[in-house]
Parts: structure tokens; sequence; C-alpha cells
């Protein structure tokens, strides 16, 4: 395969980041979060940040326009010439079309995209105990991942605190958001063969396994086909 297109999709909370930034070391790809480029753009109060707090306070998406410019000019950069991993883009069928025609400008395509599952309780409980670096966006979790000193990141010592988000009453908007939005990118990108199944709910280094067993099968896949 000459260059590793990926799309990681799922709910809020399913491990996306998790797993982004293990495949970001081990592939060595440039990692676009959407989330983090977002809640970096609010801390540094860029217009893209203005235009973007109010909508993730609420749980909602930002409107498409707002982000489809940023992820487009990312993917056309000289960084991601040998590919990229997308996390939390794309999160609505416009999004995804939109994505398809920017590659398709730049005559690339989508290698796959991993579909990172887990039902609403999970992701409950998984928001409810998630601590988040202030610093670098590191992320832990009280039972599941606990940091080594209560309240400090054990990669950069920055505190670690609860995301606006992960309040539940926003935990559970956003779970409906991503039914009603995201969810029909599972049918648009299986339809198209590009859909690749991670049962997120097993414990972080199963799934990680699981995902170099697919990215393994998604090279084999592209190697026949040549
Ligand atoms: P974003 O930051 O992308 O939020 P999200 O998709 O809701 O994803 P999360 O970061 O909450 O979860 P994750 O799947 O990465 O899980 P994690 O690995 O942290 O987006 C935030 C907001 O930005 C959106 O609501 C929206 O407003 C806006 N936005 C972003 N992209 C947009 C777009 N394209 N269009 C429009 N708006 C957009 O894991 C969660 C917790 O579980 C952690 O504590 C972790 O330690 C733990 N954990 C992880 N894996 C496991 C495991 N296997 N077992 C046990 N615990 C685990």
């Amino acid at each position: 395969m000459s260059e590793l297109n990926l799309v990681l999709l799922g709910p809020p909370g399913s491990g996306k980041g998790t797993q982004g930034e293990r495949l970001r070391e081990d592939l060595d790809l440039p990692y676009y979060a959407t989330g983090d480029i977002l809640r970096e753009a609010v801390r540094e109060q860029t217009d893209l940040g203005r235009k973007a707090k109010e909508y993730m306070d609420r749980g909602d998406l930002v409107p498409d326009e707002v982000i489809v410019g940023a992820i487009a000019e990312r993917v056309d950069s000289t960084e991601a010439a040998d590919g990229f991993i997308l996390d939390g883009f794309p999160r609505t069928v416009p999004q995804a079309e939109a994505l398809a025609a920017k590659l398709s400008e730049l005559g690339r395509a989508l290698s796959g995209v991993l579909l990172i599952d887990a039902d609403d309780d999970e992701v409950v409980r998984r928001l409810g105990g998630r601590r988040t670096c202030v610093e670098n966006g590191h992320v832990f979790h009280v039972e599941f991942n606990p940091p080594e000193r209560e309240g400090v990141c054990d990669i950069d010592g920055s505190e670690l605190a609860v995301r606006d988000d992960d309040k539940p009453e926003v935990i559970r908007h956003r779970l409906d958001t991503y039914h009603e939005k995201t969810e029909p990118l599972i049918d648009f990108y299986d339809h198209q063969s590009l859909l690749r199944r991670i049962d997120g709910a097993a414990p972080p280094d199963r799934v990680a396994a699981e995902v170099e067993r697919t990215l393994a099968t998604l090279k084999l896949e592209a190697d026949e086909a040549i």
C-alpha cells in the first residue's frame, strides 16, 4: 500500500483518541483529531475557536462549513503525503462527501474506516471517569487507566481536569447527536466496502491488537488488488 489514509469512527468515549495516539506512534503518520484541533482553537481564541465554542459546550456538532476547511487544509499538506489518521472527522454525511471530493481532487482515496464501537452505557461510564491533561490533552480514566499521581498527567506533569463536555447531561446529548448525525456514516462507508468493525468494549490492549490485525488485513487486500 503506497499510502495509508485512515478514518477512526465511533461514538464519543469509545476509545478513538486512546487508539489514535497509539497509531500515531506505530505508523508515524500525522494524526488529526478534530476535537483536539477545536479545543486548541477555543483556548487560543482564534476565529475557528470563537465559532466552535458554543456548539461544543452544548455537545452539538459545529457546522460542517466550520470544520471542513480545517481538515481539507491538513489532508492537502506535505506532512500528510504518505497518509494520515483522522479522528472525529467526518461526523456527518456532508463532511464525508466533502472529504471524498477533496481526496479525489488530489488523486487519492481513503484506505479504510475503523469503527471503534461501544454501547451507550459503556460510553457514559468511560466519559464520566475520564480525566484529560489541560496542557496536551493526554487521556486517563479514574478506574480503567488511572494516573500514577491523582490529578497529575504521567506524561507531562500538568493538571488533569474533567472536560466541559464530559458533564452527565452533555454526555447524553453528545450520544443523541452521534446516533442521529454520525451513525449514518456506518452504512455510508459499509456500502463502499471501507468499513472495518472493532469491538471497542474490550480492554485497550485487546482493542489495539484488533486494530493491528485489521490494518494488516487492509494492507494484504490492497497489495492483492495491485
Ligand atoms: P471529540 O473530542 O472528537 O469528542 P468525541 O468524539 O465525543 O470523542 P471523545 O474524545 O469524547 O472520545 P474518544 O472516542 O476519543 O475516547 P477516549 O479515547 O478519550 O469532539 C468534541 C466536540 O468537538 C464534539 O462534541 C463537537 O462539538 C466538536 N467536533 C469534533 N469533531 C467534529 C466534526 N467533525 N464536526 C463537527 N463537530 C465536531 O476514551 C474515553 C475514556 O475511556 C478515557 O478516559 C479512556 O482512558 C477510557 N478508555 C479508552 N479506551 C478504553 C477501553 N478499551 N476500556 C476502558 N476504558 C477505555
